[in-house]
């Protein structure tokens, strides 16, 4: 590990982690991840300084105000955005279940939306709900669980002049894969349909840059990239001045406080600040070489282990630090409750990944075991997992 340990030095990150100084091994980062001192500290500030509502003609309002502004370009500079094509709202899925509504408030029966069997429900329900709502028309694409990744041309087959919206993730939170979201997102700007990318699970992982990407919007959770619950939407100015989001009448009409319903977590956009802050201050470059150490170890250790079943590709390219498994003979809720007894903390489940999860024939029993590893672990806590699956297996 002396490659990875000269990248980020695992010491000096943790120390910004207070909640790690328990001992416990986080490895439910996928679920939520611990939250760096400076979050603290932003949070704590805010209450004390300029705890007040926006738009006052008075100090801590103005304050407030000032806070907001910062806290957009901190974010925006995070995802490659411009401050105006930033909206906060409560999380990922109320922020997706507003902006489904929105974006289908003019669509029709022939319309058309596009979904995939890999997605967290909270990228696929908000839009067949919404199509339910309009009679427009949805369309899935499958996925092969070998990989448990989107084939592009499996989604090129269903695009078409029809397609008005499709909605996929950047990483899988049910079995740790990455998708090829330009490739993606480039076909949709030929099919003219939005693209909408759930970039959750990727967030704490790699660099994001929806410029690069082509994408047209992005959704994240600060309560995945070290901060606190806090949901963030980017959409591209123009689709943001474009269509005209539900609000109530006093509300500023001006992108991007339109997308935002009722007063917004401050004291929560404080603390998102300051964790793009941080990463930003790391480079999610750096993270992701450091993780990819990580995962390799993870996946490799796993996949040695007898009786273990680890789904997705086992190309390093196209992951995360994240394993989705199984062991032969023992069901996932018993194993994530025996290393929980240990100190080591993983899921059990389906996560949310509904299709996926029916697509590895797992829903009807318990779903699998997620551990997923995030810069601020270690090579040893990865080693002490594995001891105890070992064990268990
Ligand atoms: C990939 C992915 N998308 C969306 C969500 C939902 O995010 P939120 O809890 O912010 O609504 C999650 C939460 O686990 C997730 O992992």
């Amino acid at each position: 590990m002396n490659e990875i340990a000269t990248l980020l030095d695992p010491t000096v990150i943790r120390s910004g982690f207070p909640s790690l100084r328990d001992g416990r091994i986080y490895l439910d980062n996928p679920g939520g991840t611990q939250v760096h001192e400076s979050v603290y500290a932003a949070i704590t500030d805010y209450y004390r300084d300029s705890n007040a509502n926006l738009g006052g003609p008075f100090e801590t309002s103005v304050a407030s105000d000032r806070l907001l502004a910062e806290a957009r370009a901190q974010v925006a500079g995070f995802l490659g955005a411009g401050s105006d094509e930033i909206a906060f709202g409560a999380n990922m899925t109320t922020l997706t279940m507003h902006a489904s509504r929105t974006l289908f408030r003019e669509l029709g029966p022939g319309d058309e939306v596009l979904v995939t069997g890999l997605d967290h429900d909270a990228n696929v329900a908000p839009w067949l709900l919404a199509a339910e709502d309009r009679g427009v028309v949805v369309r899935q694409v499958g996925i092969d669980p070998e990989v448990c990744v989107i084939d592009p041309n499996v989604f090129a087959g269903l695009l078409s002049d029809r397609t008005r919206v499709a909605a996929f993730g950047w990483a899988s939170n049910g079995a740790g894969t990455v998708n090829d979201v330009a490739a993606l997102c480039a076909l949709c700007r030929e099919a003219g349909a939005i693209s909408y990318v759930d970039a959750v699970h990727f967030a704490p992982h790699g660099p994001i840059d929806v410029a690069a990407v082509g994408c047209d919007f992005l959704v994240c959770s600060a309560y995945k990239f070290f901060g606190p619950h806090v949901g963030i939407l980017f959409g591209r100015a123009e689709l943001l001045e474009r269509h005209r989001p539900y609000k109530v009448r006093p509300a500023p009409d001006e992108i991007p406080q339109s997308w935002e319903t009722g007063t917004v977590n401050l004291e929560g956009i404080a603390g998102t600040a300051a964790a793009a802050g941080y990463l930003r201050s790391l480079g999610m470059e750096t993270v992701a070489a450091y993780e990819r150490g990580l995962a390799t170890r993870l996946l490799e250790g796993l996949s040695a282990i007898d009786g273990v079943t680890v789904y997705g590709t086992t190309d390093l390219d196209r992951r995360v630090p994240t394993a989705v498994f199984n062991i032969a003979g023992r069901g996932p809720a018993e194993v994530a409750a025996t290393l929980g007894q240990q100190g080591i903390f993983v899921w059990d489940g389906n996560y949310y990944a509904l299709e996926l999860m029916q697509r590895l024939g797992l829903e009807g029993s318990g779903g699998a075991v997620r551990v997923g590893a995030v810069h601020y672990n270690t090579a040893a806590e990865i080693d002490a997992f594995l001891g105890a699956v070992a064990d268990l297996a």
